[in-house]
């Protein structure tokens, strides 16, 4: 088997508060491979965004890596140099967010800041215009040519996305990160755009790592699903098995609070751990439902149970 395009190892994140050390990421373990959609899905707070910033180097201030690597054709990103990094982003690895208004800036045109994105990797003149128009079109956005001169106000929130998916392709990068995308917009955009980027990247084999709070849209989206709890991946295998049988008690019981007709909904006993303070041993212990002594003295490792099927819990040994 070739390696992914994307490995992180043993990702540790701090970051210093005034009330304290904050560990956000305790050891993520994460792979997309090439032509992958994988989705990382975890509660809010569980350190999606700073997985994601991390992979990019794009962390707070505050923060420090700790540990760990963020392999990507199996150079460490960590270890690159600011300059080498400029050169990643954008061209190899682009990210889209959550708020595409507030990613774009609202003094420049739509077409000066898409020019801008090229420029910024040698790309410009006529050539570099007629690029933007196609890939404008290409994310389904209607006469492009007076596009380009509008401003970002003027566009509604589906379009701005338009154009900031547009932005994030524009150098073909291999992997798209994609942090919440759609969760910003009402539910008739949230599908197209789901939608446009699936066909997209199956289109230009770009890899995915679409991060989402929900649960249906990981379904629909992605290959491969890595749950995350509290700063670290608990659970990763192929989309159909994890819903199918989830293994880690948190996932089962994060399957078994999606509400469904007829059923009510199940929340997760307990509450969310403060990362200021951190459970030992397995961050879940507290809430799990199936919690042995071993889970409050040791972290489990993520163990692979069964080809592409990993888990960090006791119940599957590993320690
Ligand atoms: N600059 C920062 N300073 C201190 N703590 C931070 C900082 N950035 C993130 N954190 C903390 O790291 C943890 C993980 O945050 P993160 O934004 O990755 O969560 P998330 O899974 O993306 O949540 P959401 O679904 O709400 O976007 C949280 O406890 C958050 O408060
Ligand atoms: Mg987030």
């Amino acid at each position: 088997m070739s390696s992914p395009l994307l490995e992180v190892r043993d990702l540790i994140v701090h970051f210093y508060t005034r009330e304290g050390v904050v560990k956000a990421l305790d050891g993520v373990m994460l792979s997309v491979g090439r032509g992958e959609i994988v989705s990382l899905v975890g509660e809010t707070g569980s350190g999606k965004t700073v997985t994601a910033l991390s992979i990019m180097r794009l962390l707070d201030h505050n923060a420090r890596i700790v540990r760990g690597e963020v392999l990507f054709e199996g150079r460490n990103l960590l270890q690159l140099s600011e300059e080498e990094m400029r050169r990643i982003r954008g061209r190899e690895i682009s990210m889209i967010f959550q708020e595409p208004k507030s990613a774009l800036n609202p003094v420049l045109t739509v077409g000066f800041q898409l020019r801008e994105a090229l420029e910024a990797h040698g790309e410009e003149g006529e050539a570099a215009l007629e690029k933007v128009l196609s890939m404008l079109r290409r994310v389904g956005l209607p006469d492009p040519e007076r596009l380009v001169n509008r401003y970002p106000h003027e566009l509604s929130g589906g379009m701005a996305q338009r154009v900031m998916i547009a932005m994030a392709l524009l150098m073909r990068p291999k992997l798209l990160i994609a942090d919440e995308p759609t969760s910003a917009l009402d539910v008739t955009v949230q599908a197209q755009i789901l939608e446009l980027i699936q066909s997209l990247v199956r289109e230009m084999n770009t890899s995915v790592l679409f991060i989402t709070h929900d649960l249906g849209v990981a379904a629909e989206i992605s290959d491969r699903i890595a749950v995350m709890y509290a700063g670290v991946v608990v659970e990763q295998g192929n989309v159909y098995d994890v819903f199918e049988e989830p293994l880690h008690p948190y996932t089962r019981g994060l399957l078994a609070a999606i509400p469904r007709p007829g059923r009510e909904l199940m929340a997760i006993e307990g509450e969310v751990p403060s990362l200021l303070n951190p459970p030992s041993g397995c961050r879940f212990h507290p809430r799990c439902p199936a919690v042995m002594e071993v889970c409050k003295r040791v972290k489990p490792r993520l163990v692979e149970v069964e080809p592409g099927r990993l888990v960090a819990c006791h119940l599957y040994g590993g320690e």
